[in-house]
């Protein structure tokens, strides 16, 4: 297992500001988030470069349904040729897929792609890109106090167990671009005492060198976990 000199092994991202890129150029909403899938590509790939085990992405949040119809089926049609387009650079970089979030409720062609890429990137070893889709933490934490519940055990190991992200090492950083501060209902209990990063940039001028600084930043932080 390769441990970076920075020493973080999972990194998140609540990707803002697409919106606002595209209106600052005058563009359709959709191009902003066309753009930032360009931007996810790219940060993908330093991921992996950068040594990160699992990144974790925010791609369309359970509370994103309230978005104009336009955007949802923009948003989903984007989501679709990203996994179809770039099954072949998930297997050129050793990416393995993972989608967190309610997304078996999504449309069945949906539903169908992502399992058919989940499969064919099984096999990937080098890093994990999870994708949340339809997700929401406390949807997240219901379902998985509902599972614990049921194998007869509420423990906090039981709940840890039974989270979408159950197989992912320990979230070590939290990345929110644009300028936002808060954590609008993304990975609550694994933010528990990961360190937080906000950067005015807007997601699609997010660059590998901006999450090397912010790795760099993560590295010089003093995690102390709740002790002395
Ligand atoms: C926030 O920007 C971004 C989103 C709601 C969607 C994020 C989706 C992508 C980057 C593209 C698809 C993702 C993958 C993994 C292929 P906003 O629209 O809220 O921006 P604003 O706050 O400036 O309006």
């Amino acid at each position: 297992m390769t441990i970076s000199d920075h020493g973080a092994r999972h990194v998140a991202i609540i990707m803002d500001g697409n919106g606002r890129w595209a209106k600052k150029r005058l563009l359709p909403r959709v191009a902003g988030h066309k753009a930032g899938v360009e931007a996810v590509r790219t940060i993908v790939r330093a991921a992996g470069d950068l040594g990160l085990e699992a990144m974790t992405l925010y791609a369309f949040s359970s509370e994103n349904w309230k978005r104009p119809e336009e955007e949802v089926s923009d948003l989903m049609g984007l989501m679709k040729r990203f996994i179809l387009s770039d099954l072949d650079e998930f297997a050129a970089n050793d990416v393995k897929l993972k989608v967190i979030g309610n997304w078996r409720a999504l449309a069945p062609d949906v539903v169908a792609l992502i399992d058919n890429a989940l499969e064919r990137t099984a096999g990937n070893k080098r890093t994990t890109l999870a994708v949340a889709l339809n997700y929401g933490a406390q949807d997240e934490l219901v379902r998985a106090a509902s599972a614990a519940a049921a194998q007869g055990d509420i423990t906090a190991e039981a709940i840890e167990a039974n989270l979408d992200t159950a197989d992912m090492p320990p979230l070590d950083l939290l990345i929110r671009t644009s300028g936002e501060v808060r954590l609008s209902n993304f990975l609550l209990w694994q933010s528990a005492y990961a360190e937080l990063y906000f950067t005015d940039k807007l997601w699609p001028d997010f660059t590998p060198a901006d999450l090397k600084a912010a790795l760099d930043q993560f590295a010089r932080r003093d995690r102390r976990y709740g002790g002395l």
